[in-house]
């Protein structure tokens, strides 16, 4: 069942690689076969796919539910996301059958600090609407009122999530000098906040009290929609959310609505509900958001990081060895 004709273990890659990386390192050890489109791997073709594979290497596009960890066989013995988001993995299903789960925290930890403080220069200095306004003609001339953002120097801050990312992104906030970097976080993180001069502060305190609102948690059943309708009606008027963690914990009904009604200033999303976002989607309407498509790793030196850590997790995996990056589950 599970051996290959060529008596090698047998991985199943959902995507096409980055520069081949990841799948030449499977290669030299393994027999693998692999998507090879830009869109995600049709649901009915994964199912037929993983039927006997030993391994998959997925991304965060891909449901891996029971139903595709039955439908592989009981020989599956690892999957391993080119992510550092695991929420598409059913984990407590891969728990009960003994299969490992690997992914790629760390290495994209600065690139997505990096996007984060992009989005949200982007979005309080307006970026994307000045520019649009350069090539549509309405730059008419230098005016004292036009085009005018709001600055981070003596902003408040505040993190949602403190993690790795949380924290980078706090590190390249300092020195826009803010008034203040709150956090609000499960666990208090004393250490590292003490570093950046950073104050733990309830969610409530956070919604209140903030210039600037940046989701960088993980998805979980805690998180998921905890900024909704209630969350935004707390937030200052002219309150900037950023979001770089997942659409999900974002009630986008609820956002549009804020922004529509300018009971907030402005938001910067890189990830949404769903993704892609559909063309007519209302959020698209609105001149206040600055939308990215999910691409806070996205740098080529990152993402070829992920791919070969992912390749490395999976052989790890088949071997019964350490991973690079394993899920505790
Ligand atoms: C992740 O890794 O989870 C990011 O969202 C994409 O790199």
């Amino acid at each position: 069942y599970s051996k290959t004709t060529s008596g090698m273990k047998s991985v199943y890659v959902t995507r096409p690689d980055v520069a081949s990386i990841g799948i030449d390192l499977l290669k030299k050890e393994c027999d693998v076969s692999s998507w090879s489109q830009a869109v995600p791997v049709p649901r009915d073709e994964l199912l037929r796919q993983v039927v006997g594979k030993d391994a998959i290497y997925c991304a965060l596009t891909d449901k891996i539910d029971s139903e595709i960890i039955e439908r592989a066989g009981p020989q599956l013995k690892c999957i391993a996301t080119i992510s550092v988001g695991y929420e598409h993995i059913d984990v407590a299903e891969c728990k009960k059958r003994g299969i490992r789960v690997g992914y790629t925290p760390d290495v994209l930890t600065d690139a997505t600090a990096e996007l984060t403080v992009a989005l949200l220069l982007a979005t309080s200095r307006r970026l994307f609407e000045a520019n649009k306004e350069v090539y549509n003609g309405g730059w008419k001339s230098w005016a004292p009122d036009w085009m005018c953002g709001q600055g981070l120097k003596g902003a408040r801050v505040g993190l949602f999530g403190f993690g790795r990312i949380g924290q980078e992104i706090a590190a390249r906030l300092v020195p826009f000098k803010p008034s203040k970097l709150t956090y609000t976080a499960r666990t208090e993180r004393t250490t590292e906040a003490v570093k950046l001069n950073a104050e733990r502060v309830s969610f409530d305190e956070m919604l209140c009290e903030s210039d600037f609102i940046v989701a960088c948690c993980a998805l979980t059943p805690e998180t998921k929609e905890i900024f909704n309708t209630d969350a935004f009606k707390k937030m200052k008027s002219n309150a900037i959310f950023i979001n770089s963690a997942r659409g999900g914990v974002v009630d986008q009904t609820a956002l549009c609505a804020a922004l529509k009604d300018k009971r907030i200033l402005g938001a910067g999303l890189d990830v949404t509900t769903p993704e892609p976002l559909p063309l007519d989607d209302p959020l698209l309407k609105l001149d206040n958001v600055v939308i990215l498509p999910h691409i806070g790793s996205a740098d080529v030196n990152t993402r070829i990081e992920m791919s070969r850590i992912t390749a490395l997790n999976i052989l790890a995996g088949l071997k019964g060895e350490k991973m690079v990056a394993e899920v505790s589950i």
